[in-house]
Formats: structure tokens, C-alpha cells, sequence
């Protein structure tokens, strides 16, 4: 069993965005029993609610379903869960850094570190308008895809 948890600020756009299309990838290759995701924010301001309405319609044109996912904080827990903690960018990166307890073995980097993309964050869309969440989405698919091959190889 491998476990990916993805991480962003609020865990309302970004990372639901990245759980939606890499449980789907995992789910479409037969995958789901050996690959569990989850996701979360640095930030507890969105915990509990449902992603950002604008990264709901943008993933469900694409076919993913992000309505079931609920918000939650990063915990320093889940460095003893999971064997990928995947962050959106730099900044949510150090702020992981911060709390990974000494005796973890996860892997702790930046999410697009798996695509050929040459872009290392995913922008925050919060503030922007809808071709920020259609970049995301972009992104995501890429880094997903890149992160699957690399742990099918694992497995
Ligand atoms: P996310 O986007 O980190 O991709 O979920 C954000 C969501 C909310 C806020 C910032 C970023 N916020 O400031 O409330």
C-alpha cells in the first residue's frame, strides 16, 4: 500500500483539485486497493467545508468529482501516515517542513516535481479568475500522471 497526501493553503482549491484527478487516475488504472489519497492545508481558516464551488465546476467538466471532499489541517501525524506528502508550493513546502517529526520516512517535495512542466508551483487561483483554475487543473493532470508511473514502478 502506498499512501499520497497533497497539501496546499486552505485545502479548498488546489489540493481537492489533485486528490479528484489522482484518485481517479488511480481508480481508472484498477488501482484504488494499493494507492490511498487524501488531502489537506497548512492553513484550519476552510476546514470542514467543500472545495472552492469554482474548482468543483472547473474539475467536473473534466469528469472528476470533487463534492465529497471536506476540508482539513496538516497534521504532524500524517508524516507518520503517508509515504508521499506532495506540496502545491514553496511556501506550503516549508511550512510542512516545519512540522515533519524527525522519525518520518515520508517523502516530503513539491508536487510538480513529477511533471515535465517547466513550472514548480501551482498557483493559488483564490483570488484570480477562471483560467487560473483551468491552469491548475492543467497542472495537476501532468503531475498526476508523472506520479502514478512512478509509483506503479514501487508497487
Ligand atoms: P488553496 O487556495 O490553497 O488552493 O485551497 C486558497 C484557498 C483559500 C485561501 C487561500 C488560498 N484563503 O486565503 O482563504
Amino acid at each position: 500500500m502506498k499512501r499520497v497526501l497533497f497539501v496546499c493553503l486552505g485545502n479548498i482549491c488546489r489540493s481537492p483539485s489533485a486528490d479528484g484527478v489522482f484518485s481517479a487516475m488511480v481508480a481508472e488504472q484498477g488501482l484504488s486497493h494499493q494507492i490511498a489519497v487524501d488531502s489537506a492545508g497548512t492553513a484550519a481558516y476552510h476546514v470542514g467545508n467543500s472545495p472552492d464551488k469554482r474548482s468543483t465546476a472547473a474539475a467536473k467538466k473534466r469528469g472528476y468529482d470533487l463534492s465529497v471532499l471536506r476540508a482539513r489541517q496538516a497534521v504532524e501525524a500524517d508524516f507518520l501516515e503517508f509515504d508521499y506528502i506532495l506540496a502545491m508550493d514553496h511556501e506550503n513546502l516549508s511550512n510542512l517542513q516545519r512540522i515533519k517529526p524527525d522519525n518520518s520516512n515520508s517523502h516530503l517535495g513539491l508536487f510538480l516535481d513529477f511533471t515535465q512542466i517547466n513550472e514548480d508551483e501551482v498557483p493559488d487561483p483564490y483570488y484570480g479568475g477562471d483560467a487560473g483554475f483551468e491552469h491548475v487543473l492543467d497542472l495537476v493532470e501532468s503531475a498526476s500522471a508523472g506520479l502514478l508511473a512512478h509509483i506503479k514502478r514501487e508497487l
